[in-house]
């Protein structure tokens, strides 16, 4: 991370590593382990079987399958074919609706979710005001949004730093606000003896 990459929340746009061989190797590295940020948003969306949620950036879906499993209308989106091929192996009776894209053009109507999920993905996105723009178009008014990254230490660097600092949080939670997301609150965990940092926030 450079110091001109201290304050800014998607610091890793266009990373190269989800296509092809790697980005194969990378959706094998997250499909297993990451029920305990799924049980996290969950808890933290308050998500129910009513509701319709759309996980932006839901890679191999560990955390779309779950929230699934609770019963939810889940739709996955993520801009990587590989991610979606691994995601729809795992899905094989399509219980979530696995769909191409990216924040800046979420392919989906206005208005039609209840709950947006976003983990371990914001720090990717290239345009990180119109990722924001698309959260809100797509959930409801009152609609629940969840962000969760890696807490990362100022000066980390390879995969370490792959997530947020303190900083790089209040940057993001100030870009939501500007995006019209409300009671935003920012909150710190511990997952598998990593440090895990979420905002979670409500569509104006
Ligand atoms: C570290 S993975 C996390 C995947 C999943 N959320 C998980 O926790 O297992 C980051 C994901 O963000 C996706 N991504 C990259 N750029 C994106 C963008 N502009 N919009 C949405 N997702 C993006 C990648 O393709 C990748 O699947």
């Amino acid at each position: 991370m450079t110091d001109a990459d201290t304050l800014v929340p998607n610091h890793h746009a266009h990373y190269p590593g989800f296509s092809g061989f790697s980005g194969l190797l990378a959706a094998l590295s997250m499909v297993r382990g990451r029920a305990e940020e799924a049980d996290l948003a969950v808890e933290a969306t308050h998500l129910t079987s009513t509701d319709r949620l759309v996980d932006v950036g839901c890679g191999p879906g560990s955390a779309a399958r779950r929230a699934a499993r609770r019963g939810a209308a889940v739709t996955g989106v993520d801009p990587a074919g590989v991610m979606l091929q691994v995601a729809r192996v795992l899905d094989p009776a399509r219980h979530v609706a696995w769909t191409r894209g990216g924040a800046e053009a979420l392919p989906l109507p206005d208005g039609g979710a209840t709950v947006v999920w976003s983990i371990a993905s914001v720090h990717h996105w290239p345009d990180l005001e119109a990722g924001l723009a698309e959260c809100r178009r797509v959930l409801e008014p009152g609609g629940r949004l969840f962000v969760a990254e890696r807490h990362t230490q100022p000066g980390a660097s390879g995969l370490a730093s792959h997530g947020w600092t303190d900083l790089q949080t209040e940057a993001f939670t100030d870009a939501c606000r500007a995006a019209g997301f409300e009671e935003l609150q920012i909150a710190s965990h511990r997952l598998r003896r990593r440090p895990l940092i979420t905002v979670v926030g409500r569509r104006t």
